[in-house]
């Protein structure tokens, strides 16, 4: 146990293997304005991943899982006040206020430089500051891109190691003069001398703050999620979506997976839907019983890092995607073996829980991973759990954005290209929302402006994923409302330029699909049995896209086009034309009030709105009134 480590702030002594003097005189920097009492080069070995889990476990953040039933597992349980996403403490400080856009906090750079040097001054006292290097993205991929997140929290460590391709290999892709993202992230705790500390530290005051032009992030108060996690939304989807508009690339909130049909067809396709609307389902799908021969692979299930690039031999142009990330930080509530079968295998062992509950034989347990629930309980707050007490107050066993964290190779269905440094060729984009009503079961966009439509003006009722009111319905453009780095009409301005791109080598533009798997019924019931039984709706897109120009499958209406009830594959399932109609229906009068909505949203992103996406909303709305 020989971790380079440095007493006192004077002398930054990195280790060898640390070649770049600007990366050293950074974390010098960083040390002098947060005092920690320590500074740990983290290298990645799983030596230094099993020390820091002991650590915590001595400490009380995490609890050591019984090793017969969830080995090398743990379980932490955060602060009640530090559960999700702080989307209303998110900034995006860009030189311009326009740049950020009317979706994005912003605050003029230098008025938050001046805020975070009082609350990162002397803020990791008493603690140890740990130089985190990771790759997003296969290491040395021309597609990755490197970031050091320098932290107070070893809880943070240890996720990075499974969420990030991190250690000691990214300093040598680094080497003396490569370029990375900076990422510092406090939990805004500072121990004085002597002061006991608590198992899971944090700040009521919370900042998340990203600054697109120098590319940097600075996060603090939180421990939790995307809030302390850096490389995921901050670096991946919010500083990755500006690199992406200034390179010509894409940074996108969605899964990616392979669908392969029994004569070895393959697609890939990417999907996106809002925080907790079923992309790790999707992307782990398995196909019902009467597919046979049907193969559905992940290669990722949350982030997708999307650029265009020239066949050689056709000079083409097609999008391929790669998954930035390593592991899933995914939703634990409704998960069983059932919904998501290969979920559950993930997490069989070598798993970091978050705030679900601890049974009395040392495992987990989270609303719907069972139909009965056991008898006993401890909660995510360490309170006594019974159906009893549940019964008569309403208390959750597990918090609602409970999540596990997992290696991505621990999935048993793993695409085999999931790590191709050249990514995969995507076929189809899918844009989800999570509606109880009005948006039906699954629309074919005619063309690349109508798919944008649909995508920039997707409604989706709030999830626990977010610190915030549950269940209103919010328009969430791209899934991407909490994570779009700049300008959301600028960022849909450069949607369409990327087909437009694409559309002049003659190349085939993806189709793009709108879905909604969570229309309900009277008694507020899922109309559409979901999860596995996506693969209809995937196969119905797959028989699309395989042939373009031939009229045979779906009915073309004013939104684009749907399938009618025969074109759909129903073997295996009891589900009825009148249930299917429920869900395919298509209300005049809930979309003419769905328009007034599209209509308030591109009233406030008026500036810089291209206008294709506003004549395709008012020809919509003629449609519908004549
Ligand atoms: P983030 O990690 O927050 O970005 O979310 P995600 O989109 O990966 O969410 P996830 O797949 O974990 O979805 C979580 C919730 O969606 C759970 O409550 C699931 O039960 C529910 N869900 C997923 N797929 C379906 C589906 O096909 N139908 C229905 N009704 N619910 C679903
Ligand atoms: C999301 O909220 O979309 C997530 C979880 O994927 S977090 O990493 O906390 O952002
Ligand atoms: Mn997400």
């Amino acid at each position: 146990m020989n971790q380079p480590t440095m007493k006192g702030v004077a002398a930054i002594n990195a280790p060898a293997f640390v070649q770049q003097q600007k990366l050293i005189n950074w974390v010098a920097e960083v040390a002098a304005l947060t005092k920690p009492a320590e500074i740990v080069w983290c290298d990645g070995s799983q030596e230094e991943y099993d020390r820091l889990c002991a650590a915590m476990v001595a400490a009380g953040t995490m609890k050591k899982l019984n090793p017969a039933k969830r080995p090398n597992s743990f379980l932490a349980c955060s602060d009640p006040s530090d559960v999700a996403r702080v989307e209303d403490r998110t900034f995006i400080c860009s030189a311009n206020k326009d740049d950020a856009g009317p979706t994005n906090n912003w605050m003029a750079p230098a008025e938050m430089r001046t805020t975070l040097s009082g609350l990162f001054d002397g803020c990791m006292q008493g603690r140890t500051m740990y130089v985190v290097p990771f790759s997003m993205g296969p290491l040395g991929s021309p597609i990755a891109h490197i970031g050091v997140e320098l932290t107070d929290s070893p809880y943070v460590v240890v996720n990075m190691r499974i969420m990030t391709r991190m250690g000691r290999a990214v300093y040598d892709v680094l080497g003396t003069d490569g370029a990375f993202v900076p990422c510092v992230h406090s939990v805004g705790a500072p121990l004085a001398a002597g002061q006991q500390d608590v198992a899971w530290p944090c700040n009521k005051t919370k900042y998340i703050v990203h600054f697109p032009e120098s590319r940097e992030i600075w996060s603090y108060g939180s421990g939790y999620g995307g809030n302390a996690l850096l490389g995921k939304k901050c670096f991946a989807l919010r500083i990755a979506s500006t690199m992406g508009r200034d390179q010509g690339w894409l940074a996108e909130h969605m899964l990616i997976l392979g669908v392969e049909s029994p004569t070895g067809n393959k697609h890939y396709v990417a999907a996106a839907f809002p925080s907790a609307c079923g992309k790790t389902n999707f992307a782990m799908l398995i196909p019902p019983a009467s597919f046979k021969g049907w193969k559905v692979t992940t290669i990722g299930d949350d982030i997708a890092w999307i650029k265009p690039q020239v066949d050689e031999k056709t000079g083409d142009v097609r999008l391929y995607a790669i998954n930035p990330e390593a592991g899933y930080f995914g939703v634990a509530p409704g998960t069983n073996e059932k919904t998501n079968f290969n979920c559950m295998a993930s997490m069989r062992e070598n798993t970091i829980f978050t705030n679900v509950a601890l049974t009395d034989d040392g495992d987990v347990w989270w609303e719907g991973l069972s139909k009965e629930a056991p008898a006993h309980l401890i909660d995510w707050q360490g309170r006594d759990w019974t159906p009893a007490i549940a019964k008569e107050t309403g208390a959750k066993a597990a918090h609602p954005n409970s999540r596990f964290t997992v290696a991505a190779t621990q999935n048993p269905v793993i695409d085999a290209a999931w790590d191709d440094p050249a990514g995969v060729p995507i076929s189809a984009f899918i844009f989800g929302g999570r509606r109880s009503t009005t948006v039906p079961l699954v629309t074919e966009a005619r063309n690349w402006v109508e798919g944008v439509y649909m995508a920039a003006t997707m409604g989706s009722e709030t999830t626990a994923a977010a610190v915030g009111q549950m269940g209103v319905v919010r328009r969430d453009p791209f899934a991407m409302l909490p994570f779009t780095g700049y300008n959301v009409s600028d960022y849909f301005q450069h949607w369409l330029d990327m087909g437009k791109k694409i559309a002049a080598s003659s190349a085939q533009l993806p189709n793009i699909y709108c879905v909604n798997w969570f229309r309900t019924d009277a008694d507020g019931k899922f109309v559409w049995p979901g999860f596995g039984d996506n693969m209809r709706v995937l196969k119905w897109m797959l028989d699309r896209i395989e042939n373009r120009d031939s009229a045979s499958s779906g009915i073309e209406h004013i939104f684009g086009i749907s399938p009618q009830f025969s074109d759909l594959e129903w073997d295996g399932l009891d589900f009825t034309q009148a249930q299917f109609d429920t869900i395919i229906s298509i209300d005049r009068n809930a979309w003419l009030e769905e328009l007034k909505l599209h209509a308030e949203l591109f009233e406030k992103l008026q500036h810089h709105l291209p206008p294709e996406l506003d004549a395709n909303r008012v020809a919509l709305e003629k449609g519908l009134s004549a």
